[in-house]
C-alpha cells in the first residue's frame, strides 16, 4: 500500500461526512415542506447537497474535472500549458434519494475520483448507521477506518445477493434466479448496496442496466478492494470512462463465484441491457 491517494481519501471522507450529517439534517422533514411535489423537493435538496460537494472539490482541487448527477460535469482549470490533469470527480451526493425521501434509512453519500480513467479514490458514507465505506485503488478497503474483506462464502446457494434485473420481465427473471441462492434483495440504492460486497454484508451484486457512473464509480473500487471481482455483466471491465447515461451495469462477487454468477445471468437468455 501507497499513499498516493491519502489527501483525495482523507478530503473525500471528511466530505462525505459533511454532506451526510446535512442529509440527516433534513432526513424525515422534505415531505412535510410539501406532499405534493415530493419528488421536486427531494431533487432541491440533491441540488443543495451536491453544490456543497461541489463548491468544496472546486476550492480543494480546482484543477479537477467533476461529474454530478443533478448538474452535470464541470471542467477543471487546465494547467498553464491548456493541458488536463485527467482527474475527474464523480460523484452523487444522495443516491436512494426515494428510499430518503419516504424516510427509509438506507441511502447514501457517493464520492469517487478517477484519475487517468481509473476509478482510484472511492468513499460510501451511510448517514443511517454512521457508517463509511472507503479504498484506494492502491489499498484495501475498510469500513468506518478498518479493512474489509468480502464474502468467504463456498456455495451459491448461500448466496445473499444484492439483485436489480431491469427492463421486461425483470422481476420474472428474478424469480428465475431466486431457487439458486438464499435470497434476493433490491434495497434502492445500487451504490450502497454496492459498497456491501465489500465486507460480505451483500455476497454478491447485479444490476443488469440503468446505472450511472456516480452510482458506481466509489462503490465498484470498494467492492473490488475488498477482494470481490467486479466486471459487468458480460464479464469485461465494470468502469467504462466513456460511458454517458444510465448504461452501466455492474455484477461484483467474490472470485469463487463470479463466473457462476455471469452464466447465470447468460443462462437467463435475455436481452440483458449491455454497455455498448
Ligand atoms: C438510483 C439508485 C437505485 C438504482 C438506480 C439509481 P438515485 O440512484 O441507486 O438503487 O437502481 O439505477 O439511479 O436516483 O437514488 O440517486
Ligand atoms: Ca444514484
Ligand atoms: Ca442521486
Amino acid at each position: 500500500m501507497t499513499d498516493r491517494w491519502a489527501a483525495e481519501l482523507a478530503f473525500a471522507t471528511d466530505l462525505a461526512r459533511r454532506a451526510g450529517a446535512l442529509l440527516t439534517e433534513s432526513y424525515e422533514r422534505l415531505e412535510r415542506i410539501d406532499y405534493k411535489s415530493k419528488r421536486d423537493v427531494v431533487t432541491n435538496a440533491d441540488y443543495a447537497f451536491e453544490h456543497l460537494v461541489i463548491d468544496a472539490i472546486k476550492a480543494r482541487f480546482p484543477g479537477d474535472a467533476i461529474l454530478a448527477e443533478e448538474s452535470g460535469e464541470h471542467a477543471g482549470v487546465l494547467r498553464d500549458d491548456g493541458s488536463y490533469n485527467g482527474r475527474t470527480w464523480v460523484i452523487d451526493p444522495l443516491d436512494g434519494t426515494v428510499n430518503y425521501a419516504n424516510g427509509i434509512p438506507y441511502y447514501c453519500v457517493s464520492i469517487g475520483l478517477v484519475e487517468d480513467g481509473r476509478p482510484s479514490v472511492g468513499v460510501i458514507f451511510d448517514p443511517a448507521r454512521d457508517d463509511l465505506y472507503a479504498a484506494t485503488a492502491d489499498g484495501p478497503a475498510t469500513l468506518n477506518g478498518a479493512a474489509v474483506r468480502s464474502s468467504t462464502k463456498e456455495v451459491l446457494s448461500d448466496y445473499v445477493v444484492s439483485l436489480a434485473v431491469i427492463g421486461r420481465g425483470g422481476l420474472t427473471r428474478e424469480r428465475r434466479i431466486a431457487p439458486l441462492i438464499r435470497i434476493h434483495r433490491r434495497m434502492g440504492s445500487a451504490a450502497l448496496s454496492l459498497a456491501y460486497v465489500a465486507n460480505g454484508r451483500f455476497d454478491a451484486f447485479i444490476q443488469n442496466g440503468g446505472l450511472s457512473p456516480w452510482d458506481v464509480a466509489a462503490a465498484g473500487l470498494i467492492a473490488e478492494r475488498g477482494g470481490a471481482v467486479v466486471t459487468n455483466v458480460r464479464g469485461g471491465p465494470w468502469w467504462d470512462a466513456a460511458l454517458t447515461g444510465p448504461r452501466a451495469n455492474v455484477v461484483a462477487a467474490p472470485a469463487a463465484q463470479h463466473a457462476a454468477m455471469l452464466q447465470l445471468l447468460a443462462s437467463l437468455k435475455t436481452t440483458l441491457q449491455t454497455r455498448r
